[in-house]
């Protein structure tokens, strides 16, 4: 057994990382555009530090990002040159709803898109659509508090309506919440919450996760009652848990933290909370307030894929002595046998393999990999070219892990998607250095550039791998 025929071979964005113009066309205020580089930037993304306006002194890179919304057709052009049978892009909330409030939703957002999924659409490119990648209107945050307040889920049910209604036909594929475990770790990107002195952050984030979990529920119902042809997927930042040590203590920590992601995904692929999660919530004093209504809900409503993002597997103990990794907005133990990237994430191809096993093993449903990647400083040589064989080497290794996963352990795989597959934005880092792409983007950390658009030598690489159904790599 080989890569299914129609396997989908692309690459993924993320609206706030790419997009820019961030005050266009009725565009309103979000959440990850007042997220400025530098030191403050981890405070920020974790709540813990109120930014809700640009403020003096600081420079938020989202707001240009690579242009992307007046570079789109060119940009999809070279996706096209590649071969890709996909592209996975976020839309951008506020240019839907540019309070997040409204009742009638700015056509110029919608225009926006549905242009851009032409586009695809004429070079056969299939839409992979995030319907929120860590953006949420910077107006319902402070009106409302982002997701800690039930009323999102009907703010979200507003939104999605207007997605699939207008976008029928254009677009198949939908992932409801990117990285939903994110809520725990930055939760003002995973769920635009801030927190006050005092507050108990923990009840107050699985509250938030609990109105995300029924709102992509709702939205999986409206998509399938919309159009029956909607394939619906959650989104999880994966990559499995290793024990540091056969000490059975470690063992079980580690089961403990894989427990942790894979509480969301439980809710939305087995339809209902997890008897570990309950136990574990009430253990821990956290009450979510929940309706008979929401639990209906979830039972009903479950995804019909599974994607993930996957970079590193990660490591724990319950020794605190021993060394971190540096970079990670998940945290994890150094692991002893493998190299790191420049970053501090650690490379482990066959930890893909695995995680897509853990993956499948508990939900047998299709996966759907939809990031993955190497971030690296580039330099170009002499004659101006990118010689990337350090990126090309690291997805050439995952690509294998990914397929034996379906050729040996018979793992149902609808495609792959690499992350950042144009130059982007980082999202932890918040610089332009950090890069994953295959297409090279003039622009540095401060802002300064052409915005011209390269080739690398992966570009040549990975059209060939996608040519061959990933026979070539
Ligand atoms: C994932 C996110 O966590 O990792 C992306 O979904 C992000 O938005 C990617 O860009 C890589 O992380 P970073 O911090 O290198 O941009």
């Amino acid at each position: 057994m080989s890569l299914r025929a129609d396997f989908l071979w692309g690459g993924a964005t993320a609206a706030n990382q790419c997009e820019g113009a961030y005050n266009l066309d009725g565009r309103g205020l979000a959440n990850v555009d007042v997220v400025p580089t530098g030191k403050e930037r981890f405070d920020i993304i974790s709540g813990k530090r109120k930014m809700l306006d640009f403020e003096e002194g600081y420079f938020y890179p989202a707001k240009e990002a690579i242009d992307m919304y007046h570079h789109y057709k060119d940009d999809i052009k070279l996706f096209a040159e590649m071969g890709f049978k996909t592209y996975r892009l976020s839309i951008a909330w506020t240019r839907i709803f540019p309070k997040g409030d409204e009742l009638e939703p700015n056509e110029q957002g919608l225009a926006f898109y549905e242009d851009l999924f032409k586009t695809c659409q004429a070079y056969g490119i299939e839409p992979l659509v995030t319907i929120t990648h860590f953006d949420c209107p910077i107006h319902l945050i402070k009106e409302y508090g982002g997701w800690r307040n039930r009323k999102m889920i009907e703010f979200y049910e507003r939104l999605v309506r207007v997605l699939f209604t207008r976008f029928k036909g254009l677009v198949k594929y939908w992932l409801t919440f990117n990285e939903i475990n994110m809520i725990l770790h930055a939760p003002f990107m995973g769920a635009g919450l801030v927190f006050e002195d005092g507050e108990n952050e923990e009840e107050i984030k699985y509250q938030a996760a609990h109105h995300e979990l029924v709102a992509s529920a709702l939205a999986t119902k409206i998509a399938h009652e919309i159009d029956p042809e909607n394939m619906i997927g959650c989104m999880l930042a994966a990559g499995e848990y290793y024990p540091l040590t056969p000490k059975p203590e470690d063992v079980f920590l580690a089961q403990e933290k894989n427990h942790e992601n894979y509480f969301f995904i439980d809710v939305q692929s087995r339809g209902e909370y997890p008897a570990y999660a309950l136990k574990q919530l009430e253990r821990n004093n956290i009450m979510i307030k929940m309706t008979e209504e929401d639990l209906d809900t979830l039972k009903n409503h479950t995804v019909d894929f599974i994607s993930f993002s996957y970079y590193s597997s990660r490591v724990v103990t319950t020794d605190d002595s021993v060394e971190k990794t540096a970079g990670n907005i998940f945290k994890s133990v150094k692991n002893p046998y493998l190299e790191a990237s420049e970053w501090g994430w650690q490379i482990d191809p066959l930890g893909l393999r695995t995680t897509m096993n853990a993956i499948y093993d508990r939900y047998q449903k299709p996966l759907f990999i939809v990031e993955n990647g190497l971030g690296a400083i580039d330099t170009p040589d002499e004659s101006g070219n990118i010689i990337d064989d350090y990126r090309i080497d690291y997805l050439r290794a995952h690509i294998q892990a990914m397929k034996e996963a379906v050729e040996l352990d018979g793992i149902d795989l609808l495609g792959y998607t690499s992350w950042g597959c144009i130059d982007l934005v980082s999202a932890g880092t918040g610089e332009m250095k950090k890069r994953y792409g295959f297409i090279y983007v003039d622009r540095d950390n401060e802002g300064n550039g052409t915005l011209t658009r390269t080739k690398k030598k992966s570009f040549d690489w990975y059209k060939k791998v996608i040519a061959s159904n990933g026979e070539d790599l």
